[in-house]
């Protein structure tokens, strides 16, 4: 079995901030700093440092070799990441707050030129069974959902950034969903807010959040992640709660992707998925008490 992650990389510039600006508002960083980012890529380094083999495809510009050297130092494969020449790679622009917090304005660049031909070339390499891990920051997502589909690959989706574009995927083909409760929100139309309470009880099973992402996706699982109410993960049959690991956060970029890497170590390595939930609970925990993306995720043996 194998685990292939076709997806964004991005060039992450960060400004640290106050706070996130206002409309029409100037304000000076106190630092900015470059690290490599894009959900795509940080889900691969999550998984590479948690010790799973897996191939990373997308495409970069010339400006993005150094991230190629990331992954491949993390263990990834990226044998079919293209390198363009006649585009600059994506980019983001993120806001680090003095809470932690941030917002990321996003340039799609290479990320956005992914074709069908690389598409088919990549999938050539895996075969029914083996796992594909996407997010929402590429082109091509509805015909690579479709041709992995055809392989029988097992389709992993993590619907971020959530946008009109997840509505054109077929997501009854999706085998697995990572998201967190304002995507699952905006993908079902039920409000997570009057849910808050709720979610800090054990008595999920009462979620009408829950229900709809049930009923949308009968044959899926779904790990929903809910802030400082921890995470859950459910199917048709069982529903399993994994609770947070307190930490003081300086950055949460890339908390969601070291959850989702380090989630999908453990159910690949067959733990079972409490142990699995724990363990991305863990990772992610350490993610948030480091600044930037990429670099800011665990290596396995430091999530003890
Ligand atoms: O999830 C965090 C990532 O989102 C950042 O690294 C940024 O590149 C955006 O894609």
């Amino acid at each position: 079995m194998k685990v292939l992650n076709f997806g964004s990389l991005n060039i992450d510039y960060v400004y640290k901030v106050d706070h996130i600006l206002l409309k029409g508002e100037t304000q000076a960083s106190s630092s900015r700093n470059i690290f490599a980012g894009g959900k795509g890529l940080n889900q691969s380094i999550a998984l590479g440092r948690a010790g799973v083999k897996t191939w990373h495809a997308g495409c970069i510009g010339e400006d993005g070799r150094f991230m190629v050297e990331l992954l491949a130092e993390a263990g990834v494969d990226s044998s079919f990441v293209k390198v363009l020449t006649d585009s600059p790679s994506g980019h983001t622009v993120i806001q680090n707050d003095k809470d932690g917090d941030n917002c990321i304005l996003l340039y799609g660049g290479a990320n956005q030129r992914i074709t069908k031909e690389q598409i088919d070339e990549t999938l050539e390499g895996f075969a029914a069974g083996d796992y594909l891990v996407l997010q929402n920051e590429i082109s091509e997502l509805p015909y690579l959902i479709e041709k992995a589909h055809e392989k029988g690959l097992r389709i992993v989706l993590n619907p971020a950034p959530m946008n009109e574009n997840i509505q054109k995927l077929k997501l009854s083909y999706v085998d697995l969903f990572l998201l967190n409760e304002v995507e699952a929100s905006q993908l079902t139309g039920v409000s997570y807010e009057k849910e808050k309470e709720l979610f800090q009880t054990d008595e999920l099973e009462k979620s009408e959040l829950i229900g709809a992402l049930r009923r949308s996706f009968p044959k899926a699982a779904v790990v929903l992640t809910l802030g400082s109410a921890g995470s859950v993960y459910f199917d048709e049959d069982q529903l399993i709660r994994q609770g947070i690991y307190e930490v003081k956060a300086v950055d949460t970029t890339a908390a969601g992707d070291t959850f989702t890497g380090y989630f999908l170590a453990g159910m690949t390595e067959g733990l079972p998925i409490k142990e699995s939930l724990d363990l991305a609970a863990k990772a992610s925990s350490i993610t948030v008490t480091r600044p930037g993306a990429a670099p800011s995720i665990p290596r396995r043996e430091e999530v003890i």
